[in-house]
């Protein structure tokens, strides 16, 4: 059975607690914005797809729960610019928000029941739409890879922090592509990065391929140019928070020195995403605001994390995260930098791989963007 991040019913919304993976699978309730608001800025769901699902719909659920009498419009204006604010850098969200406002204006002079009957069927198009999308990405990306590289088996990939189900409504954007490989039998084997400080590869990406039974090795973020020297990778797939008008992508901090890398070895570099994190409005890479995280999260080993805790019923207990003291492995005293993300120039990117198919650089070496993305 395939992972499931967010699991919704009309009026009830959980998520996979992702802080917990991969030792355990909890389910925790979502049953407002606020909720989900600080589930996405702890990074209990993260990955920009999710976190403009699960936003949306924690609203869908409120609003179902506690209809408005009055002025819904207003209301739930209000609260998708809110839930803009969990999270900077992923433009899936603010562009979920800025189409259901669009919406919800255009039946501004309805009755309040029909108001929020359209933003809640809206919503909810928006998981089913996404789990669309990711497979025809997938196989966008596979073809083009495999005439790219000019072979259909023995498709070695590398990718980057967590694209997959845990990052998507399901089957995920650069993991749907390896999926999307693995499935027609080209892939002979998938690398991901361990991805510090957060590890989204190592928890996340790493126990979603084992659990694909897709063959798969980790390796830690520093060991990728030596991998690209020993193996035949044939492409280093990866998502994006938000590509910019010129094609610059942000995502998960350590792309761009991927990108510089696959450039040495002559390495097919694809970037994966749905439309949704596409952003026109915004010119280049430079445009494009970068969420700074907690020191604690580089000054401890692996962030989140449980431990085994002998006697305990349940066998295991939660380490307090603030508390950098208990998993700390750095000195006292160091200062910390913590990106959590970085622009790759869009010089570096081979291919652009959407739902509606594959952008490639024109004859002057430009993403025809605007033609692509009307
Ligand atoms: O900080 P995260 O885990 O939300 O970052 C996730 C990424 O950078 C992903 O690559 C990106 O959101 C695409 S997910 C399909």
């Amino acid at each position: 059975m395939a992972l499931q991040a967010i699991k919704y019913t009309r009026g009830t919304l959980s998520i996979l607690d992702q802080l917990f993976l991969p030792h355990q699978s909890i389910y925790i309730s979502v049953p407002d914005v606020t909720t989900a608001w600080n589930a996405i800025k702890t990074m209990q769901v993260r990955g920009a797809p999710a976190i403009a699902i699960v936003a949306v719909l924690s609203l869908a659920v409120e609003l179902h729960n506690n209809p408005p009498s009055s002025n819904p419009k207003e209301e739930i204006h209000q609260k998708l610019d809110y839930l803009v604010t969990s999270r900077p850098t992923a433009v899936n969200l603010a562009d979920a928000s800025n189409k259901l406002k669009s919406l919800t204006n255009s039946v501004a002079n309805e009755t309040p029941e029909i108001v929020t009957k359209t933003f809640i069927e809206a919503a909810e198009q928006m998981l089913t739409q996404d789990v669309e999308d990711n497979k025809a990405i997938g196989h966008h990306g596979a073809q083009w890879i495999q005439n790219a590289v000019g072979k259909t088996s023995d498709i070695k990939v590398l990718t980057h922090c967590n694209t997959g189900s845990l990052a998507t409504a399901s089957y995920g954007t650069a993991l749907g592509i390896i999926r999307s490989l693995h499935s027609d039998t080209s892939l002979s084997h998938a690398y991901c990065t361990e991805t510090r400080p957060y590890n989204q590869g190592s928890r996340l990406t790493a126990y979603e391929l084992v659990h694909e039974k897709i063959p798969s090795t980790l390796i830690t973020d520093s060991m990728a140019a030596s991998l690209l020297s020993h193996q035949q990778i044939s492409a280093i797939i990866v998502g994006a928070d938000r590509v910019a008008a010129n094609g610059d992508t942000a995502n998960k901090i350590g792309t761009f020195q991927l990108a510089i890398i696959a450039k040495h070895f002559g390495v097919k570099f694809v970037v994966a995403a749905p439309t949704t994190s596409v952003d026109l409005e915004t010119k280049s890479g430079e445009g494009i605001k970068i969420e700074q995280r907690p020191g604690w999260e580089v000054l401890v080993v692996s962030g989140p994390t449980v431990v085994n805790v002998p006697g305990k019923d349940d066998g295991t207990v939660k380490v307090n995260v603030e508390d950098v003291r208990s998993v700390k492995q750095a000195a006292d005293g160091i200062g910390v930098f913590n990106p959590s993300f970085d622009v790759t120039p869009a010089a570096l990117i081979d291919a652009i791989v959407t739902e509606n198919g594959v952008v490639e650089k024109n004859a002057d070496g430009v993403f025809p963007m605007h033609e692509a993305f009307k």
